[in-house]
């Protein structure tokens, strides 16, 4: 009896602490990946600012969109790899049918559109959550005057003549300013297994008495 009763509290001791333990480990690390998500985003965001401004300074709207059309693409990927997460633009009104949302980003888009109708600032509108597919973030882009060039009513012939050619399925058009244009969507993946049993040896190893 003592044995088994010397091997409950040893179990317990193991286990209690060890997921109280893990829990705590859990929440900073989801902050960490909330944190590098955001950094992401932004190295994303500005390097497609600085090359559309560069774009249409140089050569006007129209070579502003081939600009766009390979260079996009291209910075998404420079970060997917830097990273080695998935970083990418989409929206519920896509000009690339490569940016199509998946069902996931699809119900996030529309919980951003709600958000804005109930008087959320799309600047700071977010989300994230832990998936089978691992970490998922979103953050929401908001239309400024700048996006109507080429996203509002009203295009240029040069424009839409450019556009036609390159996106002859093009949704991405007549936005509003102050209207959600889209999101950046980032996946982290989810660790490996046997990188989550490590940890866990590591945190039974610690943990265990004696
Ligand atoms: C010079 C024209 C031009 C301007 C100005 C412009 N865009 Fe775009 N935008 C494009 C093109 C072209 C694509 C497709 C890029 C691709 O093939 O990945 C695109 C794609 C996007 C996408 C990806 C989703 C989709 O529709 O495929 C988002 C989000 C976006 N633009 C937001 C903006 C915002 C926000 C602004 C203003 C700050 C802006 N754009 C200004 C041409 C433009």
């Amino acid at each position: 009896m003592g044995f088994v009763r010397l091997g409950l509290l040893i179990f317990i001791t193991a286990l209690l602490p060890a997921s109280v333990f893990a829990d705590k480990n859990m929440s900073t690390e989801v902050d960490t990946r909330l944190i590098h998500s955001r950094q992401a985003v932004k190295m994303f965001a500005d390097a497609l600012m600085a090359e559309l401004k560069f774009a249409l300074g140089e050569g006007g709207p129209g070579r502003a969109i081939k600009v766009c059309n390979i260079e996009a693409p291209q910075i998404a990927k420079d970060v997917s790899d830097a990273h080695r997460w998935q970083v990418g633009r989409t929206s519920l009104r896509y000009r690339n049918p490569d940016n199509v949302p998946d069902a996931w980003e699809e119900v996030v888009l529309r919980q951003f559109e709600q958000r804005l109708a109930q008087g959320e600032d799309i600047k700071k509108m977010e989300y994230a959550e832990e998936t089978d597919a691992g970490y998922r973030y979103m953050k929401a882009i908001p239309t400024k005057p700048l996006c109507l060039t080429c996203h509002g009513d009203n295009l240029g012939e040069e424009v839409q003549a450019t556009l036609n050619e390159l996106y002859p399925d093009d949704n991405a058009t007549g936005f509003k300013v102050g209207q959600i244009r889209g999101a950046f969507s980032i996946i982290q993946p989810s660790r490996s297994l046997l990188r989550r049993l490590l940890y866990q040896v590591q945190v039974r190893f610690f943990l265990l008495p004696g």
